[in-house]
């Protein structure tokens, strides 16, 4: 059962949050659903709370901007933005700080991150008492619209997640603005809670997405991270010279090295472990990485349709 929680009551929801529990959180735009931004498992368990059929990269929220460049590389662009909007109703797509500490997962395998300082007190509060960065997709079941009340969160997950922090209605009650400012020409990739033109009288124009570089704009995988090394999928033994990434209690023998996505079968814990695993295993003293079958629910289908992109480049 997920508990209400008063505005009052924001040093119960960090310690929740420093649990690695889910808290759902007002920001200014929408109802957040939140998890420890530098735990695998929490940002798996966002994931399986939402019913995601696959992963989307997620905003990481912070309590202030100086600590943005802890995360992400901040160009004069970046800076700029940041100066002006932060905390408010946008988030900047940028590149991963070199030893960045939050769950790739969190970055959907990308060498990338989305950064926002939400403009609401309450969550500001939130994220200072937490003390780390919170990871927040709007906290709605997938498909769904986004809530901007606590009743809305409250309607949508009973189980999975530990607390809603009620502070009542959200002031923008549309998504923050999404500008990716990873290649030369900043892009809009989601319209959202600071207007175009705003944004564009600092930086100039901004482009959209073309059908052709879909793949950049919000959902679209194929520009995800892939390994450089081959995927053979849903294996059942292991050729020489091939790396394992296993799954259940069973694995082939022979692999030069096998890391377990979860010995149990648990595939919250495979999600948590897939992008950082794949990424270890990357490595050229490996022909190619084996993955043994994963079954096609909950995050398995999510794993699966990740693990399908990556086979296919
Ligand atoms: O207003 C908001 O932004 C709310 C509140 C809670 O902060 N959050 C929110 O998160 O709307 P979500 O997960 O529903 O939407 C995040 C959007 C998605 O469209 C996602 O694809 C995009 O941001 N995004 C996040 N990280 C990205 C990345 N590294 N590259 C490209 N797009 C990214
Ligand atoms: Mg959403």
């Amino acid at each position: 059962m997920t508990i209400r929680l008063a505005a009052s009551a924001v040093g119960e929801a960090a310690a929740l949050l420093r649990a690695g529990k889910l808290v759902a959180f007002p920001t200014e735009t929408v109802y957040g659903l939140g998890g420890d931004a530098t735990s695998d498992e929490s940002v798996a368990s966002i994931f399986a709370a939402k019913g995601r059929p696959r992963f989307n990269p997620l905003i990481v929220h912070l309590s202030h901007t100086d600590h943005a460049e802890k995360f992400a590389q901040i160009d004069g662009r970046a800076a700029r933005l940041m100066r002006r909007f932060w905390p408010g109703p946008l988030s900047l797509v940028l590149r991963r700080a070199p030893r960045c500490p939050i769950s790739l997962l969190a970055s959907a395998g990308l060498d990338t991150l989305a950064l926002r300082v939400p403009g609401h007190p309450l969550a500001l509060e939130l994220l200072r008492a937490v003390g780390r960065p919170i990871a927040a997709p709007s906290a709605n079941r997938s498909g769904r619209v986004s809530p901007t009340t606590a009743d809305h969160v409250l309607g949508e997950f009973d189980t999975y997640i530990a607390a809603v922090l009620d502070a009542g209605p959200c002031r923008v009650g549309v998504e923050s603005t999404v500008v990716d400012l990873t290649g030369k020409t900043p892009l809009l990739l989601r319209p959202g809670g600071i207007a175009t033109e705003e944004l564009e009288a600092l930086l100039g124009p901004l482009a959209v997405p073309s059908p052709e570089e879909a793949p950049r704009a919000p959902g679209m995988l194929a520009s995800h991270y892939a390994p450089r090394l081959p995927l053979r999928l849903n294996v059942t033994s292991v050729d020489a010279g091939e790396a394992l990434l296993a799954f259940g209690p069973d694995a082939p023998s022979l692999a030069k090295e096998t890391r377990w996505l979860s010995k149990s079968g648990d595939v919250d814990e495979a999600a948590a472990n897939l992008f950082s695993m794949l990424r270890a295993l990357d490595r050229a003293d490996f022909t190619a990485i084996a993955v043994m079958p994963i079954p096609e629910h909950g995050l398995g289908r999510a794993i699966n349709d990740r693990l399908r992109r990556a086979a296919t480049r």
